[in-house]
């Protein structure tokens, strides 16, 4: 799965959710907890024959084909007194990994579906990244017993004890000593991405790289250290 022809893909790695029965050697998750669209990125981006249609109009993400967690405005973000700018909400993009990780939203909730797909396959149940032990969640199965634990992909809407997102990078023209400065306008050479400014999921995380241990843009030794100087 991390030969280099997948290099940069998201086939294959546990963002694709198309072939999930066949690749863990079950037949219990399309079909049954989630239905399987056929194409794989659309449980993130909006099909190829819907390309330019706004999914907010409908709830969504902008951009994306996910729709905006109902707890929004709610999420707990980090906060602390020495935090340079404070945060409401996070941004469409870091939005986007929420509606999945904070166990609110099945992971099949797009906005679109593709036209290919039969909604005769729809799933039976449609189950949230959520450790808990009820049928609406993942957990009912992956709870380190029959399957692998999901509890610890569950970020849930509490984000007080996780980095800080959606903040405007504070070494942005080298206004804060203790950041380093940014070496192009979309962050830095080692792949460490800002987006708007800002800092977001995917500064540090690439699904598109399953390459990576946790999909980090850069390793856990020098991740830090990109924007913090000490
Ligand atoms: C889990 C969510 C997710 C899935 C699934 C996904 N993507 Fe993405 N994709 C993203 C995110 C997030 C970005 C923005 C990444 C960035 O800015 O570096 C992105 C960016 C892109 C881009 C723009 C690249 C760029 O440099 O701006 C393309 C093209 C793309 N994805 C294609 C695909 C294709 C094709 C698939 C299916 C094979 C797919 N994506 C599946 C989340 C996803
Ligand atoms: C459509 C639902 C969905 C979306 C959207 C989504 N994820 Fe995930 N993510 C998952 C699932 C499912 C897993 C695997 C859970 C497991 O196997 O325990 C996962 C796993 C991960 C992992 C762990 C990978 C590993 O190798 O263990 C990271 C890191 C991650 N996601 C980050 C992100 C980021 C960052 C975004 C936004 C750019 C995002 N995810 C968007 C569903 C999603
Ligand atoms: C009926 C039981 C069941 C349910 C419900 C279920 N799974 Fe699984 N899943 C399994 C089993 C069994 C495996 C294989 C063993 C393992 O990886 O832990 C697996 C494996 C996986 C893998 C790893 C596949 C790989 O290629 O590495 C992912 C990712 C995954 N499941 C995601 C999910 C998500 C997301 C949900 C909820 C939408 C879900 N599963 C619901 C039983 C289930
Ligand atoms: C400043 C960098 C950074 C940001 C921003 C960030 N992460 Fe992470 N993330 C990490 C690192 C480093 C790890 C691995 C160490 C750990 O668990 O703390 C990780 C671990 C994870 C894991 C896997 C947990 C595990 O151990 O299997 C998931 C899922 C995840 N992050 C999702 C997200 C989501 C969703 C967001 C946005 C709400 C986010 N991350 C923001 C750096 C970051
Ligand atoms: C993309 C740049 C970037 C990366 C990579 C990064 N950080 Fe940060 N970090 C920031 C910014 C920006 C802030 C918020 C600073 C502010 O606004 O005061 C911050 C804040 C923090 C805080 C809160 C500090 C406070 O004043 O309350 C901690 C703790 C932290 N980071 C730890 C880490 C760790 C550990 C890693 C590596 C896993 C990491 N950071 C990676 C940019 C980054």
């Amino acid at each position: 799965m991390s030969g280099s022809a997948l290099a940069g893909t998201i086939l294959g790695s546990k963002h694709d959710f198309t072939g999930l029965n066949e690749r863990a050697e079950v037949t219990a998750m399309p079909g049954l907890a989630f239905a399987d669209y056929g194409n794989p990125c659309v449980y993130c981006h909006l099909p190829p024959e819907k390309e330019g249609a706004d999914s907010s109009e409908l709830g969504g993400i902008p951009g994306w084909n996910r729709f905006i967690p109902a707890v929004d405005s709610a999420y707990d973000l980090y906060d602390s007194r020495n935090l340079d700018n404070k945060v409401k909400t996070p941004s469409p993009i870091s939005l986007l990994c929420l509606s999945c990780h904070d166990g609110t939203l099945a992971v099949d909730m797009t906005v679109f579906k593709p036209d290919t797909w039969n909604s005769s396959e729809d799933a039976s149940l449609h189950l949230r990244l959520n450790g808990g032990n009820s049928l609406m969640n993942c957990g009912k199965c992956h709870n380190g017993i029959a399957a692998h634990s999901i509890e610890i992909k569950h970020i849930g809407t509490d984000l007080q004890n996780d980095h800080p997102i959606s903040m405007e990078y504070a070494g942005l023209n080298s206004k804060d000593p203790d950041f380093r400065p940014v070496d192009h306008d979309y962050g830095f050479d080692n792949g460490v991405k800002i987006y708007d400014n800002k800092v977001e999921c995917a500064s540090c995380h690439n699904v598109h790289n399953p390459d990576v241990n946790l999909l980090l843009r850069t390793g856990a030794e020098r991740l830090c250290e990109t924007c913090h100087i000490k």
